[in-house]
């Protein structure tokens, strides 16, 4: 395995991610084996922010008559829970993080400061976001593609289930073709589902590329960033 590509990276977690193989609440062991791969990458010197996502929790309104604000704010709350296992989690291994949330609740953690949020990258902390960006209507991939330029990400490391982006579903179709490299256009135009098209215009307009990959391969998170060709590489 070479040198990291990347200096600063933002890591977006989906909220399943962290729920092992029960789709549902938190499993601390698959938690714990994402917090080593975090800190072997910290170990490397590279700056890590990250966005956790609250599906693991909270899934939306599924079908169920609720208001869409406040299913969405439910969301917000879910990927704060995430947050503070992932830190709990690192910390236990002694990497250094702070959380800032979108949304005030100072007694629970940090407000996102931009500035504060780069100091603590520039001192070796992992920085977790949550409550993604605190809006409805936008997605915690949003909150990732919005951080990651903020802080001047280099790179969006997507970790999924799927070790990168089909033509079709891999799981239905068993010939469905991986791509290797795919430009943002081609994304939004196939509507590929990488990320949701708010996120992915975000991206695109922002020059930020995404290596989507998959998480539940031991190593991924360093291979990805040493620029071994494990997932796909979305840019313009
Ligand atoms: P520097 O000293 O500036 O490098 O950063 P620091 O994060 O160590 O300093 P600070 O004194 O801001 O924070 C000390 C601890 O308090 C850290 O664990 C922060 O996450 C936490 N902290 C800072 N601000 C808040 C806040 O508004 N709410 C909560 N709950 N914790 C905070």
């Amino acid at each position: 395995m070479g040198n990291p590509k990347y200096k600063r990276i933002m890591l977006k977690l989906s909220g399943e991610a962290l729920a092992g193989t029960n789709g549902f609440g938190i499993d601390f062991d698959v938690v714990n084996r994402i917090s080593q791969e975090i800190k072997e990458v910290v170990d490397l010197g590279v700056q890590v922010a990250a966005v956790v996502g609250g599906g693991n929790i909270w899934r939306g309104r599924d079908g169920r008559s609720m208001d869409r604000t406040t299913s969405d704010y439910m969301g917000m709350l879910a990927t704060c829970i995430n947050a503070l296992t992932l830190q709990d989690s690192l910390e236990r291994m002694g990497v250094i993080t702070r959380v800032q949330t979108a949304i005030e609740m100072r007694e629970i953690a940090e407000p996102f400061i931009r500035r504060k949020a780069v100091r603590h990258l520039e001192k070796g902390r992992v920085v977790i976001f949550a409550a993604g960006s605190g809006n409805p209507y936008f997605s915690t991939d949003t909150a990732a593609a919005l951080r990651a330029a903020e802080i001047e990400a280099e790179v969006i490391l997507l970790a999924k289930k799927v070790d990168g982006v089909y033509d079709s579903d891999p799981r239905i179709n068993k010939d469905a073709k991986k791509f290797d490299k795919l430009s943002f256009y081609e994304v939004l135009e196939k509507d590929l589902k990488v990320m949701d098209s708010t996120a992915t215009s975000l991206c695109k307009d922002n020059d930020i590329p995404i290596i989507v990959f998959a998480l539940d391969e031991p190593g991924n998170i360093k291979r990805a960033l040493c620029g071994e060709n494990i997932g796909t590489l979305v840019g313009n």
